[in-house]
């Protein structure tokens, strides 16, 4: 996790129950579990194993794409300040950083962006099954569907080990997330659906699928196209979270790219993950006005709920995507005008961040605080917004599922358990 401090050495350990002492190598500041199971009782003993719920201290794999140092509130990808390229790089620039190591030079920028918007079309059939969703079927729903049936248009995606035919699923799933996301608004909405248009950049052209009616080309506002590129840059990746987790695991069985991304997309959904910017809203709603603030906080201190978008298991000072977030808002509030919802927001992070309940916890606001706010004031519905959240994660999903499948080191992901069942017993045995 640290970097550039020497993490390698020793642990020396001794087992009480055997009196017996063991040396485990130290790697970059982690013990090999694997080393663990030379630790045995008797020669039939399986040997020791790690107890790790939820993984609070287990490193899964090692990685070169995402750095972040929760107690400092640092974020990196591929060594560069989430700060920088929030400011200076296009979300596809970001993309093609995560997946490729390195950011694309003017050419190699725009031949990306070409790529990507000439597989921005979705085959006609998916729009009918769409079609085929209630008419208030939430979009992360109807989203996380179609990015899975996308593997039966592309049976090739299978041969995952093909690097050529990776690379194609990689520019489809970039391409069309933003078609199947707009599509699964518009088909709430009652609306036709509009086609992507090639000649605008990413945001813009997600925006015009959105929002187009009956202009014969919709102009995308540049404020608003710029305040979307960057929340996409700011949700690219965030190393080993659930969803990149369940992108990795469930990608280890060698499933095509679509049905490991319908996995990812479904672990982003729960309201504790990207499901939680829809829940500040929620939230916000149901708290109303800055009055009410203090009654909430309290109610949030004894434990009855949670508040949303605060907290964070890895940031335990600030996430500095939320500071990025708070600019952005000032920008979008100027062509949109004020959301209401700021001030109730602004006045529960003024008393949370002056409470000794959330000083104590270390709960600061986390991307998803302020992101519905902007969302909102933007036009999106408050379902739209997890779905957002993966349009901008999909390019980091792929970079670390690349990473995986190209690591020697990976197998099938296949944790362990600590068995606290029923002993043997029989269908036959003693009645009672
Ligand atoms: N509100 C109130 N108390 C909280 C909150 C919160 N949002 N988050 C954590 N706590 C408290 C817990 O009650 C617990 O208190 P205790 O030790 O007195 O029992 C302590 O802080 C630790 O909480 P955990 O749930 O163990 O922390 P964990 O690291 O597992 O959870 C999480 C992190 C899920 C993000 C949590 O903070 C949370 O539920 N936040 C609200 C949902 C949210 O905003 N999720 C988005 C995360 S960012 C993202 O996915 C993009």
């Amino acid at each position: 996790m640290t970097e550039q401090i020497n993490q390698d050495g020793v642990l020396h350990v001794t087992d009480s129950r055997t009196g017996r002492s063991y040396d485990l190598p130290i790697r970059d500041g982690a013990i090999r579990a694997l080393d663990l199971r030379q630790i045995k009782v008797s020669g039939e003993d399986f040997g020791l194993l790690s107890y790790d719920p939820a993984f609070l201290n287990t490193a899964s794999c090692k990685s070169s794409i995402t750095f972040i140092d929760g107690e400092r509130g640092i974020l990196r990808y591929r060594g560069y300040p989430i700060e920088e390229l929030a400011r200076r790089a296009s979300f596809l620039d970001v993309a093609y950083l995560l997946l490729h190591g390195e950011l694309p030079g003017k050419e190699e920028s725009q031949a990306w962006a070409s790529e990507i918007a000439h597989h921005t079309y979705v085959h006609e059939n998916v729009k009918k099954f769409i079609d085929g969703f209630h008419h208030d079927a939430h979009p992360m729903g109807i989203l996380v569907s179609t990015v899975a049936a996308l593997s039966t248009f592309y049976p090739e995606a299978k041969n995952v080990s093909d690097a050529a035919r990776q690379r194609e699923q990689v520019i489809r799933l970039i391409a069309k997330m933003p078609t199947l996301a707009a599509f699964a608004y518009r088909h709430a909405m009652g609306l036709p659906y509009a086609y992507p248009d090639a000649e605008l950049s990413y945001a813009g052209n997600f925006l015009n699928m959105m929002w187009k009616m009956t202009e014969p080309r919709y102009q995308p506002d540049p404020v608003l196209e710029h305040a979307l590129d960057v929340l996409l840059t700011l949700h690219a990746d965030h190393e080993q979270n659930c969803s990149t987790s369940a992108m990795r695991v469930v990608g280890s069985s060698q499933v095509d790219p679509y049905s490991a991304a319908a996995a990812a997309a479904a672990a982003l959904y729960g309201p504790l993950h990207g499901g939680a910017n829809e829940q500040v809203l929620r939230m916000l709603s149901q708290i109303g006005s800055v009055e009410n603030v203090p009654a909430y906080i309290e109610r949030v201190k004894r434990g009855e709920l949670r508040m949303m978008g605060f907290g964070h298991r890895v940031y335990k000072n600030f996430d500095p995507r939320a500071t990025i977030i708070k600019e952005v808002a000032d920008e979008v509030f100027q062509v949109t005008g004020r959301n209401p919802m700021l001030d109730v927001a602004l006045e529960l992070e003024r008393v949370a961040l002056a409470d000794d309940y959330f000083i104590s916890h270390k709960l600061y606001p986390n991307v998803d605080f302020y992101s519905g706010i902007i969302y909102q004031a933007m036009g999106f519905p408050v379902t739209m917004f997890p779905v957002l959240f993966a349009i901008g994660r999909m390019p980091g999903w792929l970079a670390q599922w690349q990473e995986g499948s190209a690591d020697p080191e990976q197998k099938i992901s296949r944790p362990r358990q600590i068995y606290v069942g029923q002993g043997l017993r029989h269908l036959d045995g003693p009645s009672s």
